[in-house]
């Protein structure tokens, strides 16, 4: 197998038969060793990070896959930390889908005039670029049409993705006493070219709260499978 692309947290290997496998590391992102879901730099590293974040992305890859969800997801070996994925290509560099349910992070540092932190907000879809250089910025649909990265069809079943996906780990979370405030998706397409869910969804791609209290990455999977 050929390394392709060493990540912030994962390192994404091609395999002979044309799968692509990603190996989850133990790194987290965030800065100056403060865990961040939103950060586009490595913050901190956590023994065991990488295995948490693979056992609850296998989850509920799975439990998309029953819910025919078209997701990149093959199968995943918890021993080596990998996950065996179908390969994709991405939408221009790529792209970050972002649903909110309560108003937090980037969110409220922009329209902090506006919002009051914590504010409810109706499974809210925002797209921002992957471009760590220029910060991740926010992209309307408009603007992803104009520069041909998305045609509004497309951007259209991203979006009704984007809630189902999250309305799948917002409600798995509730059961638990858990509310998701904001989760991180990424999508690409198949070599059909379909639409898919690709990369991971773990406790790194999200926000959750136990009341007023924030559960970080770690605990939030020791809660979800105890
Ligand atoms: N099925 C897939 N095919 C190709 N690339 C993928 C697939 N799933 C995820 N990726 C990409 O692999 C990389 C995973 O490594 P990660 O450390 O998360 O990277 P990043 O630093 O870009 O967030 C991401 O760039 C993600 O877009
Ligand atoms: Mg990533």
């Amino acid at each position: 197998m050929k390394l392709t692309y060493s990540g912030k947290t994962k390192d994404v290997y091609r395999l002979e038969d044309g799968h692509v496998l990603l190996k989850f590391k133990d790194d987290v992102t965030g800065e100056d060793g403060v865990f961040d879901p939103g950060a586009n730099t490595v913050g901190l590293t956590i023994d065991g990070a990488g295995k948490s974040g693979l056992r609850m992305t296998k989850y509920f890859f799975e439990k998309l896959e029953e819910q025919n969800v078209p997701t990149h997801y093959i199968d995943a070996d918890l021993d080596e930390v990998t996950m065996t994925v179908k390969p994709a290509t991405v939408f221009g560099k790529g792209l970050e889908v972002i649903c909110r349910y309560r108003a937090v992070g980037s969110f409220l540092r922009r329209f902090g005039a506006y919002a009051e932190e914590g504010q409810v907000l109706d499974a809210f879809v925002e797209v921002t670029l992957k471009d760590d250089e220029r910060q991740d910025p926010p992209i309307s649909e408009d603007a992803l049409a104009q520069l041909h990265i998305l045609t509004h069809e497309e951007y259209a079943t991203l979006k009704e993705l984007t809630q189902q996906i999250s309305e799948v780990v917002r409600s798995e979370m509730a059961e638990k006493g858990l509310e998701l405030y904001d989760i991180k998706l990424e999508f690409g397409r198949d070599p059909e070219r379909n639409i898919m869910l690709i990369d991971e969804i773990s406790g790194g791609n999200m926000r959750v709260y136990q009341g007023d209290t924030y559960i970080a990455p770690m605990e939030l999977e020791k809660i979800l499978f105890s």
